[in-house]
């Protein structure tokens, strides 16, 4: 039985490509490593804005060279830090992909990054949304923001997997523990309707 919450997250990736898109993945436009396919097939189409790896294509997964309708399935991974300010780029990004600027700049990129999976995707296609809630100095409910965005896009958010890891988690031992640390992130599953 495929079931909700997982600690594997290629466990939790086959379950939701079984159930949502048996075919697979056929576009991961921020794919870095590639992390995701270990004992999963490779997506036909890989960009990532900054490519690490051999058969990767440089593009903006904001604007893809990719024609309207076309694509069965896409998950989307970005970056879900930001707030730079005092150490924080330089102790983060030396640990994680990165860490955007502020608030606004990651709702600029989650929302074009939502409107171009929409476009490409065929009807009934299906968007796999992997992120995770933040807290700096304090918290934004990020799984929250992609739904209500996913849905002004027209998306139908028709499921909804968590992964549990809770060792490895990225934290700055320096601060003070005021919030729960968050050892948990989400995959959205978004059909385009
Ligand atoms: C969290 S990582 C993805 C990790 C990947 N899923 C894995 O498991 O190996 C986020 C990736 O998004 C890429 N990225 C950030 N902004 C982007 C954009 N506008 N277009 C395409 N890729 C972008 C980064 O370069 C980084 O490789």
């Amino acid at each position: 039985m495929k079931k909700s919450v997982y600690d594997n997250e290629q466990e939790l990736l086959k379950a939701i490509i079984e159930l949502h898109c048996p075919e697979g993945i056929e576009l991961d436009p921020m794919y870095f490593k590639g992390n995701f396919y270990k004992g999963i097939k490779e997506p036909k189409y890989k960009f990532d804005i900054a490519p690490q790896v051999l058969g990767v294509k440089k593009a903006d997964a904001k604007d893809l060279p990719i024609d309207n309708d076309s694509i069965d399935s896409v998950i989307l991974d970005p970056p879900f830090m930001f707030g730079i300010h005092g150490n924080t780029e330089k102790y983060y990004s030396s640990r994680t992909h990165g860490i955007l600027k502020d608030f606004q700049a990651l709702k600029e990129l989650y929302q074009g990054i939502l409107k171009e999976a929409y476009r490409v995707l065929k009807r009934n296609g299906t968007c796999i949304f992997k992120c995770q809630d933040y807290t700096d100095s304090k918290t934004t409910m990020t799984h929250c923001e992609v739904y209500n965005w996913a849905k002004e896009i027209g998306f139908y958010a028709k499921d909804l997997a968590i992964l549990h890891l809770p060792k490895g988690k990225v934290y700055n031992p320096n601060l003070t523990q005021r919030h729960l640390r968050k050892t948990h992130s989400y995959f959205w599953v978004l059909k385009k309707t």
